[in-house]
């Protein structure tokens, strides 16, 4: 760990080409420097200058003791600020010394420039560069979602989504993941990962599926191993990052599998299925937890203080903090433009920093205002503080606050990508092989492959991976379904690819084809209708079918898909679900490296129209939860 690199804050902004805006943009940062001298000078502090022997920078000392030697330094404008985080787009140079940000954000696909692990740490020793010539030196803490690998790092190793993961029903395989994991995030100099969604997904309609473990909380509470595996032991050391445990609570509940919508079941259920993930993710130590935009029974969970402030932090004991999500705030009252009431709402639930990733200066003033006229009581605002600055303590950040620059060679690493390879094979569920048609031999015969995601890196990761919403393409480096199975078969056998389908003929052994949901992620992926195959995959699967060549069906998908019509006339179905970036894994099952053990997670449903269909209810689903066969 270093503490003494200093590097130039990154632009957040392309910078502009012509010489003009370079010189424009010289004079705002030093119209901006000026104004903060004169800030500071001005405003009301409690005592004045930095003293390097204060307690709170003796790293001897408890946490609890750092924290309130730190905080009686404090004015009610840092405090704030430690309260506010901003998104990194929305920052521009001196902002960060200037409103003393406690935090800032990349949201899906807010990437700097040179999006490389170098770049990044770049970018973040700039902006903690800022944190630092704040008076009391605080460090920022910056956050990121990195939800299936460091995803919006080009480069970086992208595991299985979650609803993958709970098909491998392997908490230890999930803790390595979690520590290889922190391992690339702390590489590009990170601190807090968004990370893990202990969502309960009870109807597949709803796009945010795929970051459920699954439609039972024994799943995901099991899952919390990886919690462990983000954070260590305890939090501190060099690879060492804050976990999140969200969406609190119950985003997995909402009617008709809406996004961000209304969770309309007796308390009674929300105890029993929603909030047991939560529970040991607090027992595992969970660092924060962040609220989930949706309702219960009609109240917004941002401003629902039995839940976040009753139930979490006094019955289950959270002792960390609680993040508002993106801008969800200003959903309180659900007119646009937050208020003073949404703000003192929010605050008084019991969330201590907030999300504000475009508004933070008038959240900053906002608040400020309340706390004023007494509708925020000092004391929230303290005891919000205790719980940001013990975590920044506990991580170690005052003593390491720059970006460890020792392992950007760790991010995408050969070993980091054998671990994804495995979590892939082990995800991989067979639901249906007739006559023993799967295992196929390895080094033989004439394979055909075909469907729109045999070949595709972007499909085959699904959402959250280099943007918010993922894209189809060649988007990152990583081995396609493809390759893989051209690994398995050559030499020896021929692999013959066409995405359609077309070229098929009597002449091949089989024909693989790998189709599903092209990528998605939260409120765009919601499926009202039922989730089912498009007619492209259906037309592959027709073209293969006619040929009078066995069909292997691989689905690439972030959860279950109708597949009753073209099921009966194919030998071989496997779900595949999300698998990331390495695509071998899919082949090794495919070819019987590996035998498999994947369950489902999720029931599946016979028809599309017959979501919500879960273990425990009267419904017949085509295959139920836990499913899954084996060679
Ligand atoms: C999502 C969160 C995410 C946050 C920051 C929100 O829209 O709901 O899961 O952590 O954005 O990107
Ligand atoms: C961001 C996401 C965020 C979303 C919310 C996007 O622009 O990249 O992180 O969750 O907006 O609407």
């Amino acid at each position: 760990m270093t503490t003494t690199v200093t590097a130039p804050p990154a632009a957040p902004l392309p910078p502009p080409s012509r010489r003009r805006g370079r010189l424009l943009a010289a004079g705002l940062v030093l119209l901006l420097a000026a104004a903060a001298a004169v800030y500071w000078l001005t405003r009301d502090t409690d005592d004045g200058a930095y003293d390097p022997d204060a307690p709170y920078l003796d790293a001897s000392r408890p946490v609890a003791e750092r924290v309130d030697d730190l905080l009686g330094r404090m004015t009610l404008d840092e405090k704030i600020g430690q309260m506010t985080q901003a998104e990194r787009r929305e920052v521009t140079t001196g902002d960060v010394t200037t409103y003393a940000l406690g935090s800032l954000l990349s949201g899906g696909g807010s990437v700097p420039d040179d999006n490389s692990p170098q770049g990044w740490a770049q970018m973040y020793d700039g902006f903690q560069t800022e944190a630092l010539a704040t008076r009391l030196r605080i460090p920022m803490i910056y956050g990121v979602d990195a939800v299936h690998g460091h995803n919006n790092v080009r480069g970086a190793t992208i595991f299985p989504h979650n609803i993958g993961l709970g098909a491998t029903r392997d908490p230890q395989l999930v803790r390595r993941i979690g520590e290889t994991v922190a391992v690339e995030v702390a590489a590009t100099g990170l601190d807090w990962d968004f990370a893990p969604c202990l969502c309960v997904a009870r109807d597949a309609r709803w796009g945010r599926t795929y970051e459920s473990f699954g439609e039972d909380p024994e799943i995901a509470s099991s899952m919390t191993t990886i919690v462990t595996g983000l954070q260590g032991e305890k939090l501190g050391g060099p690879n060492s990052v804050l976990a999140t445990a969200k969406h609190y609570v119950g985003d997995g509940a909402t009617l008709d599998g809406k996004d961000q919508g209304d969770a309309r079941i007796p308390e009674e259920e929300l105890r029993k299925i929603h909030l047991p993930p939560f529970q040991a993710a607090v027992k595992a130590g969970v660092g924060s937890v962040m609220v989930s935009f949706s309702s219960f029974n009609g109240e917004k969970l941002h401003a629902h203080r039995y839940l976040v402030t009753e139930v979490l932090k006094e019955e289950l004991g959270f002792t960390g903090f609680v993040v508002s999500d993106w801008n969800a705030i200003d959903q309180i009252d659900g007119a646009t433009g937050f208020t003073p009431a949404e703000v003192s709402a929010a605050i008084n639930a019991g969330i201590d920093m907030v999300m504000v990733p475009e508004r933070w200066r008038e959240f900053i003033t906002v608040l400020r205002d309340e706390v004023d006229a007494g509708t925020v009581p000092m004391a929230r605002i303290d005891d919000a503080n205790r719980r940001i600055l013990a975590k920044k303590f506990e991580l170690g950040m005052f003593e390491h606050p720059m970006a460890d620059r020792s392992q950007f060679d760790k991010v995408g690493s050969a070993a980091h990508r054998e671990l994804a390879r495995q979590a892939v094979r082990q995800s991989q569920v067979l639901l249906k092989n007739n006559g023993g048609i799967l295992p196929l031999k390895p080094k033989t015969g004439k394979v055909f492959v075909a469907g729109r995601s045999a070949d595709d890196i972007g499909n085959q990761s699904g959402g959250w991976t280099l943007t918010w919403q993922g894209s189809s393409g060649p988007i990152t480096e990583g081995t396609t379904i493809l390759q893989g199975i051209k690994e398995a078969v050559e030499p020896g056998g021929t692999v013959t690819y066409s995405a359609d389908g077309s070229g098929v003929d009597r002449g091949y052994d089989v024909a693989i084809a790998v189709v599903g949901e092209t990528p998605y992620a939260e409120y765009e992926g919601d499926r009202p209708d039922g989730v089912k195959l498009d007619k492209v995959d259906l037309d592959t699967l027709a073209t293969l079918r006619k040929a009078g060549v066995p069909v292997v069906v691989v689905l690439v998908s972030g959860r279950p898909v109708d597949v009753s019509a073209p099921l009966p006339q194919v030998q071989a179905l496997v779900a595949a679900w999300l698998p990331g970036t390495e695509g071998a894994g899919v082949a090794d099952v495919l070819f019987g490296a590996y035998a498999p053990t994947g369950k489902l997670p999720m029931s599946w449903p016979a028809t599309a129209a017959q979501e919500p269909v879960n273990s425990g209810d009267e419904k017949t689903p085509l295959f139920p939860y836990g499913f899954g066969l084996s060679y």
